[in-house]
């Protein structure tokens, strides 16, 4: 059969003048048109969120409806939260399910009453900054280290001592296992509070603090994240916090106490629907990384060996939402997405824009190694659920729109004379 003049929901507008006369109009009287070339259908999108499926959180959502209980941290949110704290707290450490990731950051800052600057990177997600906001508190910028893309200790003491600040949000980029025991400690030498954004790290093995009065760690349940509930977060913190903490999450308020006011707080609290997701989510969890561990290292063994090139070669040291490889330059970066898009893959930049391009927001200096990383960091897709043929495919596109992206320019078809 012909093709059909007209819109194709797959591929836009196909040759029209070629068909007019099966249309019944004379070519000639056609408007014209520029033909747009067809969009490549995107096979691989960035992110298939992992949620449950209904009939495994239907069931356990029962319960909120038989005790008409959906929310203030019920049965439900508290037991979601002592499975993660038995699987990924440590001795000393509660979870608290929060309503979002950027909540999860908020409310230690809140609970601890921090007021004025706090110190955060430019090479993050734009929540970090918000979540200071969030807290009535001012984001304060300083720039990363071009080796691990983190906040080190030497310039937090300098932010420090140059804001005279003493609280500090500091981002495992990516949810790659970092260590911030040394920025820990040197928060804790001044009494103040350090906030790890570990949003897309939860499943990682090995804590990237341990939790004290001075220190927390925030993660996100966000659909995009591998521990996926919908909206939502968790707060690892010690014990001797738990009660601040459900107060910041509460309006200020004693969960259970409705007159015992003290302080302010924000509501974010996880809702019983959410934690019903989430106990779902956590049956199968560890096959579930396992297997975007193992695209992992297929993808890690694509790029071995070709200069110009930097990614985290440790599949284990991510629960990996994404994939973050950093290409050489900011046209190459610009060239993989295209290419990648043109196979099929949707491919990010992330975090891009650095943070610094913000012009109302403090700052201990200009930020270039932000900046540059948000430039050439691409994010490749990663998912539980890719069948051998899928993850074959995934990684050939990869290599292939790495190839292309790193290819040098052609120089153009004039001979020398
Ligand atoms: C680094 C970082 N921090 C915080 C957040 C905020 O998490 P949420 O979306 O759950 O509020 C995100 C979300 O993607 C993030 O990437």
């Amino acid at each position: 059969m012909s093709p059909v003049a007209g819109f194709d929901e797959q591929c836009g507008w196909i040759d029209i003048l070629e068909n007019a006369s099966a249309t019944g109009f004379a070519a000639g009287n056609w408007p014209l048109r520029p033909h747009t070339p067809a969009p490549t259908v995107t096979r691989f999108p960035l992110i298939r969120p992992d949620i449950p499926p209904l009939a495994d959180w239907t069931p356990i959502l029962e319960e909120a409806y038989r005790e008409r209980r959906f929310t203030n941290f019920g049965p439900l949110s508290r037991r979601l939260e002592q499975l993660l704290a038995e699987t990924w707290g440590g001795p000393q450490a509660v979870c608290i399910a929060t309503s979002s990731g950027t909540a999860a950051l908020a409310a230690p800052l809140i609970a601890r009453g921090v007021s004025g600057r706090v110190i955060l990177p430019a090479f993050t997600f734009p929540a970090t900054l918000s979540a200071i906001r969030m807290a009535g508190a001012e984001p304060f910028l300083a720039d990363v280290s071009p080796h691990d893309w983190r906040l080190d200790v030497d310039t937090l003491r300098h932010a420090l001592d140059t804001t005279g600040a003493r609280a500090a949000i500091v981002l495992c980029p990516f949810g790659l296992r970092s260590d911030f025991e040394p920025q820990a400690r040197l928060v804790a030498s001044r009494g103040g509070t350090l906030v790890v954004d570990n949003a897309a790290g939860l499943g990682v093995a090995g804590r990237p603090v341990e939790v004290s009065p001075h220190a927390f760690e925030a993660c996100s349940l966000h659909a995009t994240k591998p521990f996926a509930v919908g909206e939502g977060g968790v707060i690892f913190a010690h014990r001797s916090q738990e009660d601040d903490l459900r107060r910041a999450l509460n309006f200020g308020l004693k969960p259970g106490s409705p007159t015992d006011l003290r302080g302010w707080g924000i509501n974010g609290k996880l809702s019983e629907l959410h934690a019903a997701v989430g106990l779902a989510a956590a049956c199968g969890f560890s096959e579930r990384l396992a297997r975007r561990q193992a695209l992992v290292a297929r993808y890690v063994a694509a790029v071995k060996g070709r200069e110009g090139l930097a990614a985290c070669t440790d599949a284990a040291a991510g629960a990996w939402q994404f994939f973050p490889i950093l290409l050489p330059d900011t046209a190459g970066a610009e060239r993989f997405v295209t290419e990648a898009a043109a196979r099929g893959m949707e491919t990010r930049r992330y975090y891009a824009p650095a943070l610094s391009i913000l012009p109302d927001v403090e700052r201990l200096g200009p930020c270039p190694v932000a900046e540059d990383l948000a430039a050439r960091m691409c994010c490749v897709p990663v998912y539980s659920d890719a069948t051998e043929t899928e993850a074959g495919e995934m990684v050939a596109v990869f290599q292939a729109a790495l190839a292309a992206a790193l290819a040098p320019p052609s120089r153009g078809t004039t001979r020398p004379s």
